[in-house]
């Protein structure tokens, strides 16, 4: 049978739990090793109990790696605020909470108009109903398999319901997942329909970065021949 999938596998490694005082070696080396992408999580110790950092980071990062795909993770409470910094810094991919949000159509416009891809993330709390009525403004929907705020948390697999729903509903939908997703856990997420991968402590601490991130890839796009066959 033919196949009409123009679904890709992207494996998008969070820098959060490298050394960070080598953001851009660890950076590069994860690009060197496969990453399709790098997931930087910016978080303001307001929506989230923790700190990271901001666009001035970025865009020193930007600065040495010129040509990576480059999505920030705004784990932040008022994610208007940073988009035009962000898309100054050279970020690809604006991918925020709708939660503390009150007009997520005019986060998505700005965005836009900022040149910038569309993200939309949800807490595991959050229902997908929440985050389904703006799919048509977004090029992808970010399910969180943790309380966003910290790597290395445990994966939870009943975050999966909210995936396979989207995936069903919406065959070319970009779905990415985070937090937790490792070569343990990685076939609960491509079966349920997946496309974009997180990936933190469990490709950082990777004694082989290049072989897991292959392992990651593979699992999508297995999944992916399978479902859309
Ligand atoms: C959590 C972050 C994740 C996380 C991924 O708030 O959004 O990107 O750091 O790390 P692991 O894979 O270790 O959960
Ligand atoms: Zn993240």
């Amino acid at each position: 049978m033919q196949k009409m999938s123009r679904l890709s596998a992207l494996i998008g490694p969070s820098i959060l739990n490298a050394d960070l005082s080598k953001l851009y070696a660890e950076s590069q080396k994860l690009l060197d090793n496969g990453a399709d992408y790098l997931h930087l999580d910016v978080m303001d110790g307001h929506f989230v109990p923790n700190l990271t950092f901001g666009h001035p980071v970025v865009k020193c990062l930007r600065g040495k790696i010129k040509e990576a795909f480059f999505e920030t993770h705004m784990m932040v409470s008022n994610p208007d605020q940073w988009i035009a910094p962000m898309a100054d810094a050279g970020v690809n991919q604006y991918t925020f909470h709708i939660e503390p949000v009150n007009n997520v159509e005019a986060v998505c416009r700005k965005i836009k108009e900022n040149g910038m891809k569309v993200g939309l993330a949800i807490k595991p709390g959050t229902p997908v109903a929440d985050v389904e009525k703006y799919i048509s403004m977004s090029d992808m929907v970010l399910i969180m398999t943790v309380e966003p705020g910290f790597g290395g948390q445990k994966f939870m697999e009943n975050q999966m319901t909210k995936v396979k729903y989207l995936r069903e509903q919406y065959p070319l939908l970009n779905i990415e997942v985070d937090g937790g997703v490792g070569p343990s856990t990685i076939d609960c997420c491509a079966n349920a329909g997946a496309n974009m991968i997180v990936s933190g402590t469990a490709v950082i601490g990777a004694q082989d970065q290049a072989a897991t991130i292959k392992l990651l890839r593979s699992s999508v796009q297995n999944a992916i021949e399978k479902y859309s066959q």
